[in-house]
Parts: C-alpha cells; sequence; structure tokens
C-alpha cells in the first residue's frame, strides 16, 4: 500500500495530528499512521493529496517512494521523474542534525539531472522531490504540484468571526464526509457553512440575530452555494435532527456578538438540547465550559490572549 508523509504545522500540533489521523481512517479505516513529531507517515490506499486538500495544518505532503539509510540515491528511484519536464529538490530536516541544506539540494538536483531529463526549475515545476531527515529515519518522497484550490469568499466579515482553519479542524475532526450534512446553530457570517460546502458538505446554519443571519445569507450567496439558513433560535436543532449529521459550532463568548441571554446560559440550554447520537465539535470560551464541567470524548484550548482562551470540545 502506498505511503504518503505530511509536514505539519507546529501552531496547533495536537490538533493538526487528531485531524490528519480522523481523516487518514474516514477515508480508509484500515490506514496505519506514523507520527514522528510533525511529522505524519500514513499507509493507506488514499492518495496524499485527497487528505491534504481536506486538512487545515499541513504544510507540505507528498507520497513517500522509500525509506533511506544513508543518502544513497540509485537510478530506480527516479522513476517518478519519467513524465516530468520540471523538478526542484527540497530538503525537510526534522532531525537535530546540522546540513549545509542548499548544498545537499544542489548536489541531489545535479544527481537527478544525471538520471533523468526532466530540468530543475525552483518555481512551479511539475515535481518536487522530497529528502526527509528525521532523528529516527529519513525519507525520499515526492509531490506534484497541484493546482490551488479557491478558497470561499465573504463579501461581509465581522469581528467575532472565526478563522477558518479552526472552522475546518473542527468540521475534520468529527470525520464528517462529502455529501453528508453539519448544522452550525450559532453560524454568524456562515464561516462553518462556507467551510462545510468548500469540502463538499452540506450544510444548515442558524443566528438568532437577524443582522448575522442576512450576512450569513450574503456570503452564502456570493459563492453560489446552497445550505439553508434559519433567523431563529438555536433551540429548533431539536426539531430538524433528522436533517444532519453532526454540528460545529463557534457559541457566544458575550465580547463582539448579541446573545439571547448570558453566554454561560446559552451553553447550559444548547447542551441540553443536542440530540443524542450525533457528530459533535464545539467551541466556547474555556472558563465558562470549566464552570459546567463539561466533558467530551476530546478538548483542546486555544490561547488567544490573556483574557481569552478557547475550548474546542469533540463529544
Ligand atoms: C461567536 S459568534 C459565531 C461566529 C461564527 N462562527 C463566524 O465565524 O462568523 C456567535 C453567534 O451566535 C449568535 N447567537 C447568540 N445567541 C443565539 C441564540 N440563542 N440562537 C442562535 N444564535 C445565537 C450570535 O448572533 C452570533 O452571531
Amino acid at each position: 500500500m502506498p505511503e504518503s508523509f505530511f509536514v505539519l504545522s507546529k501552531d496547533y500540533l495536537e490538533l493538526a495530528i487528531d485531524e490528519i489521523t480522523t481523516l487518514a481512517k474516514m477515508y480508509d479505516r484500515f490506514s496505519k499512521i506514523k507520527i514522528i513529531s510533525n511529522l505524519v507517515i500514513i499507509q493507506s490506499k488514499t492518495n496524499w493529496n485527497e487528505i491534504s486538500n481536506r486538512a487545515s495544518f499541513v504544510k507540505v505532503s507528498g507520497q513517500i517512494l522509500r525509506k533511506m539509510s544513508g543518502l544513497f540515491l540509485d537510478e530506480g528511484n527516479f522513476e517518478i521523474l519519467k513524465n516530468a519536464k520540471t523538478f526542484v529538490c527540497r530538503i525537510i530536516n526534522l532531525s537535530s542534525n546540522q546540513f549545509n541544506i542548499p548544498e545537499l539540494e544542489n548536489s541531489m538536483g545535479d544527481m537527478i539531472s544525471k538520471f533523468s531529463h526532466a530540468k530543475a526549475k525552483m518555481e512551479n515545476p511539475d515535481i518536487t522531490v522530497y529528502l526527509i531527515f528525521t532523528n529516527k529515519e529519513n525519507f525520499f518522497g515526492f509531490s506534484k504540484t497541484m493546482k490551488q484550490k479557491k478558497r470561499p469568499k465573504k463579501v461581509k466579515t465581522y469581528p467575532h468571526e472565526l478563522d477558518w482553519k479552526l472552522t475546518r479542524v473542527m468540521i475534520n475532526l468529527i470525520g464528517i464526509k462529502q455529501g453528508e450534512t453539519i448544522c452550525d446553530p450559532f453560524c454568524g457570517t456562515g464561516t462553518t457553512l462556507l467551510e462545510a460546502e468548500s469540502m463538499g458538505i452540506h450544510a444548515i446554519g442558524m443566528d438568532f440575530d437577524k443582522k448575522m443571519f442576512n450576512i450569513a445569507k450574503e456570503n452564502i450567496k456570493e459563492n453560489k452555494f446552497k445550505s439553508e439558513i434559519f433567523n431563529t433560535d438555536f433551540q429548533e436543532i431539536e426539531k430538524i435532527s433528522g436533517k444532519y449529521n453532526g454540528i460545529v459550532t463557534d457559541l457566544p463568548y458575550g465580547l463582539n456578538s448579541k446573545t439571547s441571554e448570558k453566554p454561560e446560559e446559552v451553553l447550559k440550554r444548547f447542551i441540553s438540547v443536542i440530540p443524542k447520537r450525533k457528530k459533535i465539535a464545539i467551541m466556547y470560551k474555556k472558563e465558562i465550559g470549566d464552570n459546567l464541567k463539561l466533558k467530551g470524548s476530546k478538548k483542546y484550548e486555544i490561547y488567544r490572549h490573556k483574557s481569552l482562551t478557547r475550548t474546542i470540545l469533540i463529544k
């Protein structure tokens, strides 16, 4: 089975590792996963690009050609360059050893030029060849340059809107598949709905504030997406529970957004109406959730500034 590599951003490493692991298992439940610091090696029948396209915190990814015991490369390894016109070599050093990276990249490039007809090209090459060093093992792999996917557009934004990467990671952490539906009962500007639809997931949004409801509606329309949005209290989630597979939401903090009642009360009432047997990823102000002693299968803490730490709770 093919092996892929994913170098993750260290900003939210625990979230990033759990996200990639959930995605790998979602696409192929027999995936084998190995974690070496911020490098994740996945043996799976799913193409690396499919996983990488969904993930929020992947810096570099590709397919592994083989593990290496030293720096020796042979002709057989360059089969992949057969149809490529251009290539570039990149060294990723995750080990504690010091290397002269530009020098190594140059010698690797020279070596490849001897075996293949492809020409070295720094910008937008057809193939990037990677040598990855870790303290345990070294890997030799490649990736093809893919067209960057277009991000959804927002015509209207608002100070309380959530960062798209954190929104996407929440959707991914509960393993929502393409064609399934999520509900965001505190949708605000519609970040969750836009993110879901950009991944081929249907979405239903709610917001009790008419102003936010209109903003979300405009944002959905701008992207020609089809999410249903309701200008209503979140309590509606109970009535339409047959229409969605999971809930992904970011509750009010009482800072920039209107709230129907105090944020504590909103969270308490919300927890009491969450339908059973749904996948849930919710975000709230840490101290509010701690006071309510909320429990889930996993919790992540996201520090924003000294008066705001958020919790993501997976249920
Ligand atoms: C933190 S914001 C959500 C931000 C959103 N994730 C975004 O990226 O724009 C919380 C939202 O909850 C809405 N809200 C507050 N109380 C509500 C209630 N009882 N029912 C539905 N929405 C409510 C607010 O109007 C606000 O837009």
